[in-house]
């Protein structure tokens, strides 16, 4: 497996952190190391990055990656939606600017044991962080058919959910289904072999599993929270998001806290005392240029947005 990839959208990111000297950042989807790398080589000599990852194996490459670099990192295994608590347990405070590259890691995706991927037999497991109970076999095997379809409905944006769910619930009577290969040909008899896809059938569905199993909607939610409240004045946010899901709740977020009045439209007075806390640094997304895409087709769905703290008003 190559871990010495270029991270997606690697000097954008970059040219909205500006990372100085003196600066600390933290990287809250450290995966396998490599924003956090580039943001260290840039913050030469003394700017520190702590990065967060809910994998331990994940986090286990990255500390080999940045070794280069002991003095100035720090890694630490947990959530980013508990971004605050953990940063507080290793007194970190004033932050100069914050990164979420969202989504499963290469590493993930391709090993087969983890149970991320149609594309490599493995068991159903799904799960980001090993310590966590709920995993994508306990989803497949114990929810009713209205609940795996409201699963691939509103994570997978599925058209055939119901259809797809019955199928799974009819299967169960046989056997419990415990592989990913298992599920995959079990989506892919349910889905109209017509429909024109480049796409294998099972993507949105193992798609939808994988966002649920690991609440990665709520997490993001959080995250972006908690990011916001860490950051000091001046500092940046960027993140990273793959899918229409994912950039709909940190546009939103983003466009929220840019505004200066957030009541209901037909409101005749500001009643709101919103105060604006954000500078949108893109208006639109950021995409990944076409070489980047060649070079790394998984960038291809990659979308950046990112924004400034700006100090509240007096
Ligand atoms: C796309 S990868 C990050 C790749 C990384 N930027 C690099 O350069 O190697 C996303 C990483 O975020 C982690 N992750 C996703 N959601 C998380 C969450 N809520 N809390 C902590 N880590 C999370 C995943 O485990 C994965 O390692």
């Amino acid at each position: 497996m190559d871990t010495q990839h270029i991270p997606v959208l690697r000097d954008e990111v970059l040219d909205f952190l500006k990372p100085k000297p003196d600066g600390v950042y933290v990287d809250a989807t450290v995966g396998l190391g490599g924003h956090s790398l580039a943001i260290l080589e840039n913050a030469a000599p003394s700017g520190r990055v702590i990065g967060i990852d809910a994998d331990a194996a994940a986090l286990a490459i990255a500390q080999t990656r940045l070794n280069a670099f002991p003095a100035r990192h720090r890694l630490i295994h947990g959530n980013f939606a508990q971004m605050d608590t953990l940063l507080a347990s290793h007194a970190v405070d004033a932050i100069d600017g914050i990164l979420l590259d969202l989504g499963v890691s290469s590493l993930q995706l391709d090993t087969p044991e983890r149970g991320f991927s149609f594309n490599h037999p493995g068991p159903l497991d799904m799960r980001m962080d090993a310590r966590q109970s709920l995993s994508a076999m306990h989803v497949v095997n114990e929810s009713a058919a209205e609940t795996l379809a409201d699963i691939f409905k509103r994570y997978g944006e599925e058209r055939f959910a119901r259809r797809v769910a019955r199928r799974i619930v009819q299967a169960r009577q046989t056997g419990k289904i415990t592989t990913t290969a298992h599920l995959a040909e079990i989506v892919a008899a349910a889905v109209p072999s017509h429909r024109a896809s480049r796409i294998h059938p099972a993507t949105r569905v193992f798609q939808a599993l994988r966002i649920y199993v690991n609440a990665e909607l709520e997490n993001l939610a959080l995250g972006l929270a908690a990011a916001l409240s860490l950051l000091k004045p001046g500092g940046c946010l960027c993140v990273i998001a793959f899918h229409s899901l994912e950039d709909r709740i940190v546009k939103r977020r983003f466009q929220m806290s840019a505004r200066a009045c957030i009541c209901p439209p037909k409101t005749p007075v500001c009643i709101c005392r919103h105060r604006p806390s954000l500078r949108l640094l893109t208006r639109k997304p950021v995409l990944p240029s076409a070489a980047e895409v060649h070079r790394n087709p998984r960038a291809r769905s990659a979308k950046l947005r990112a924004a400034r703290k700006i100090a509240p008003e007096t």
